[in-house]
């Protein structure tokens, strides 16, 4: 943490995520996702953040997928870093957009061969009756697409969540650890410190 909270909690975020991606952390991209569903039943899963700036935080995955249909009818996430060797923890809760078609193209373009075609083979949160397959599926992607550059699947794309509340906390000693919460009021924020 700053000696001094700043007041921007984009360059906050920033300038944690920079320590954290310099750090020894294993994946300081990753980050608990939470969703609800249409009955209000809350879950959550890993997804890697692939965008961060003053829009919002991306990430991509499959549209028909569980997250993707609970973010369809309600267009409400949280998100959750921790990055144990550093002792942080940011929670971000907002709405989410889905990302551009432009900008989808680009991620999506930017990823090995591999992972596109995984993308194509995946009816992600679909019951599969064996590896086998979803192998198969990988296989025959890779015979269509063969010779040519693999196309973004419609199915495909990612998601920004728009930042109401970003609260950074910190270990502190004895339990007594420091939290400090930015609520969106307006175009600027507020700061709270926050019992831990
Ligand atoms: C480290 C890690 C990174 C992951 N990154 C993503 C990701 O960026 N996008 C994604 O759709 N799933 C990702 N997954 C898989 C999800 O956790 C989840 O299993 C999958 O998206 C299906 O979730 P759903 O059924 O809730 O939609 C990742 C899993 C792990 C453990």
């Amino acid at each position: 943490m700053p000696t001094m909270p700043m007041d921007d909690p984009y360059d906050w975020f920033r300038l944690w995520f920079d320590e954290a991606l310099a750090s020894d952390e294993i994946e300081p991209t990753a980050m608990g996702l939470a969703t609800v569903s249409p009955d209000g039943a809350p879950t959550t899963r890993i997804v890697l953040l692939k965008a961060h700036d003053r829009k919002g935080f991306v990430f991509y995955t499959n549209l028909l997928s569980e997250k993707g249909q609970h973010l369809e009818h309600t267009p409400e996430a949280a998100l959750n870093f921790w990055w144990k060797t550093l002792g942080r923890q940011v929670r971000i809760d907002g709405a989410v957009e889905p990302v551009t078609d432009a900008e989808a193209d680009a991620y999506f373009a930017s990823r090995p061969r591999e992972s596109q075609l995984g993308a194509w083979a995946s009816h992600q949160s679909a019951p599969l009756l064996s590896r086998d397959v979803l192998e198969d599926r990988w296989i025959a992607a890779r015979e269509q697409f063969e010779g040519g550059p693999v196309p973004r699947p419609d199915f495909w794309s990612g998601f920004r969540v728009i930042p109401r509340r970003i609260e950074f906390w910190r270990l502190g000693d004895h339990r007594l650890h420091d939290r400090w919460r930015f609520l969106a009021v307006g175009p600027g924020w507020e700061r709270h410190r926050l019992y831990p």
